[in-house]
């Protein structure tokens, strides 16, 4: 068949074969499908969508396009967690050595941030030396030696999701469920892991906003592991309000070495545990989610996390002085209060707001090749459901940039929506497939 033709047939709304759907694929990873035709295929998906079995081709298709790591030889089951993304999110920072500290080899391949949710690569790069760009080799020997491991894709690993991502970025097709659900899949299954917890986010501050969607992607996540013989649970959590209280990469790495370190953030600490519990509880060292969390909250507790981290930073060149002095860390040029005009409730926080101001300070990037300054971002001082009287601060904000502090300051004041009475707190973990 020619491109034109399985154009043509999911244009009209037919179900594509494996062949169909390799044979465009492998093209295009090869040359011989110019961007122009993937494009077209790429929106006739958006549009028509895949059932479940074309879904499932186009996960191995893209899996097999590149390097599927074997961590057979190292001991152990070994699980992963990803999350759809968000503002504030910096669970895996904190969750992977508490996971291997319980014993739980966790080898993790993280992307970066776009658009308003951040990425857990940027954060690890804001430590001084960290390198994310570890060889499969290296990546091996650092899981062997410490029990975890957090790098970036590299370009052996599913080598088709990188140039389709990259094309579906600019052509208005991300938004599409079996091709985020391939996307996602592909580099999870290829890193080598046994089993894998999934956090879906829904609300404002997430990728997918509404929780039906989020619920056909977590359903879709879920059952392509479970084809692939992976043992999978899935969540489906709370992104209506940013994660904890940092948003911006350093930022995020220090209230993660706080809560390492004993410091109880509620939202964070909350869902970091459950994530964490099923993660022990997959690696098989708990026989449930609650004894994985007791087992969890006890390694927070003896040290044993936050050593575990430090090892990590180590081992993959970051300056540990940093983390053991969190101070030490050069301050950005601007520290701006914005406070409350009325006294009340917090109602509301809106994380997409809270996400975009913190793009405009440095701390994402709109483009892919945009530099970031890791010291950018905001620290709520409220979170919702918190009592605020007029003339206290809400958050404080972090930049280098002159010419951003006006319109950071409107709009982060407006993302605060205070009210005479008091909110009912939101509920963070939503749903749980298993
Ligand atoms: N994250 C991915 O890795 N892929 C997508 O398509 C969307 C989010």
């Amino acid at each position: 068949m020619l491109p034109v033709e399985i154009i043509r047939k999911k244009r009209d709304g037919k179900k594509l074969t494996k062949d169909e759907i390799s044979l465009f694929i492998n093209g295009y990873l090869n040359g011989t499908i110019p961007d122009y035709q993937m494009s077209a295929f790429l929106m006739a998906i958006y549009f028509q969508g895949m059932d479940f079995e074309e879904t499932i081709c186009l996960t191995e298709i893209m899996l097999n396009s590149g390097h599927v790591v074997d961590l057979s030889d190292i001991s152990g089951i070994k699980v992963d967690k990803h999350s759809t993304g968000g503002v504030g999110d910096k669970v895996s920072l904190i969750l992977a050595p508490i996971v291997a500290s319980a014993g739980v080899p966790v080898p993790m391949i993280s992307g970066r941030g776009l658009g308003h949710t951040g990425g857990t690569l940027d954060k690890l790069e804001s430590i001084p030396g960290f390198k994310t760009n570890l060889s499969i080799e290296e990546y091996k020997k650092v899981i062997s030696e410490i029990g975890v491991v957090m790098i970036g894709q590299t370009s052996e690993i599913a080598p088709a999701d990188k140039k389709i991502y990259a094309l579906r970025d600019v052509t208005a097709t991300v938004e599409s469920i079996p091709l985020i659900s391939a996307s996602i899949m592909s580099k999870k299954l290829a890193e080598g892991i046994d089993a894998l917890v999934l956090d879906v986010k829904t609300g404002q501050g997430a990728f997918m906003s509404e929780y039906e969607k989020s619920l056909q992607l977590a359903q879709t996540l879920f059952t392509i592991g479970k084809n692939f013989g992976k043992k999978v649970i899935a969540f489906i959590t709370d992104m209506n309000q940013p994660l904890g209280y940092a948003v911006g990469n350093w930022l995020e790495v220090v209230e993660s070495v706080q809560c390492l370190r004993g410091l109880n953030v509620p939202d964070l600490m909350h869902l970091t545990y459950v994530l964490a519990g099923a993660m022990i509880m997959l690696g098989g060292k708990a026989n449930s989610i609650e004894e994985g969390m007791k087992i969890a909250q006890k390694v927070v507790l003896s040290g044993e996390a936050y050593e575990k981290f430090i090892k990590l930073v180590e081992k993959q060149g970051g300056d540990v002085s940093y983390i053991e002095n969190l101070e030490k860390y050069p301050l950005p040029k601007h520290s701006i209060e914005v406070k409350s005009i009325f006294d009340g409730y917090v109602y509301e926080i809106d994380a997409l707001e809270v996400g975009i101001v913190s793009v405009m300070l440095g701390a994402g990037r709109t483009k892919v090749d945009d530099v970031i300054d890791p010291k950018a971002g905001i620290v709520l001082r409220k979170k919702v459901g918190d009592k605020v009287e007029a003339g206290e601060p809400l958050a404080i904000f972090y930049t280098d940039k002159d010419d951003v502090i006006k319109i950071a300051k409107e709009r982060l004041s407006k993302a605060f929506k205070i009210k005479p009475e008091k909110p009912e707190l939101p509920k963070l973990i939503k749903t749980i497939i298993d």
